[in-house]
């Protein structure tokens, strides 16, 4: 080989050697350019954003300000859930009629609506831990001489359709009782209180306590009776959606340890939650 033609070998040798060389490292490289590490870097987990429903017309619990903005106890505490348990949370007025079936079909996530925790409902929907104590309270008159749920008997009484106002009022007047006015909303069933359409509105106790208070010119009064069942609310969540409902849990958990519950509590009823426990010791 001349000197000429080893150089030009060299050359080419080289040429094609850093050829094949950049060809195999473009190879390996190709996948990890220098802006892929940013790229290729795991994104943070989006929040994930629950569908809420609510039956906005049961203040205090679930309500519309003059803004349209839904608001309330339930609403608070969902809220205060979803900050402690990283999660975010979109409210959207859902009637009563109708709510569990959106549940069930995947259309809300969840539901916060004062809603009972019931053996029959727990069949079709899963319930966070219980958040509420209620119980069911007789709206009438002032002049009425109802004293006790019995006493219902032969009158006409106002329920929300499909409540357990509806379910207690049933078992005391018969199931085909024509003495039962249901209506779509508990505040529909007290203004038909008010116009003498009926006799009496059987609601949670919290709800009635809170329309009498607001509305002296109708002349109400309040009727209790320990027959009545205590109650208690839970969030329903979509069945089998074991994910949320540990989220829920323990977001309520926090909530109570941390006395961001009882600052909520006392915002809407103006003092702390009674102990629980001595007053279900003594009604055992
Ligand atoms: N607590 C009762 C029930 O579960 C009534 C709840 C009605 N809630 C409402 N937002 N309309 O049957």
């Amino acid at each position: 080989m001349t000197a000429l033609s080893t150089r030009r070998f060299l050359q080419l040798a080289g040429i094609t050697a850093a050829g094949l060389f950049l060809a195999a490292c473009g190879k390996k490289e190709e996948p990890t350019p220098p802006p892929a590490p940013v790229a290729s870097a795991p994104a943070p987990a989006p929040v994930k954003v629950y569908t809420v429903g609510t039956d906005a017309a049961y203040a205090p619990f679930e309500s519309q300000n003059e803004k349209g903005e839904i608001v309330g106890f339930d609403i608070e505490v969902v809220k205060a859930i979803a900050a402690k348990a990283g999660f975010e949370v979109k409210f959207v007025n859902t009637p009563w009629e109708g709510i569990f079936n959106a549940l069930g079909q995947g259309d809300r996530d969840m539901v916060v609506s004062a809603v009972t925790i019931t053996e029959e409902r727990k069949q079709t929907m899963d319930f966070s831990n219980p958040y509420f104590d209620a119980a069911q309270l007789i709206a009438v008159k002032e002049d009425s001489k109802v004293a006790k749920f019995g006493d219902l008997k032969k009158l006409k009484v106002g329920v929300q359709t499909g409540t357990t106002g509806d379910e207690a009022v049933t078992k005391l007047l018969g199931k085909n009782s024509t003495a039962i006015k249901r209506f779509e909303s508990t505040p529909l069933a007290l203004k038909e209180l008010e116009s003498g359409g009926v006799d009496a509105v059987v609601a949670d106790n919290g709800v009635v306590v809170h329309y009498v208070a607001n509305n002296p010119g109708g002349k109400f009064k309040t009727v209790s009776d320990p027959e009545f069942v205590p109650e208690q609310y839970g969030i329903a969540i979509k069945k089998g959606n074991a994910e949320l409902l540990g989220l829920v849990n323990k977001g309520l958990a926090d909530i109570k340890a941390d006395g961001t519950y009882d600052k909520i509590y006392t915002q809407f009823f103006g003092a702390p939650p009674a102990a629980a426990a001595p007053a279900s010791a003594a009604s055992k």
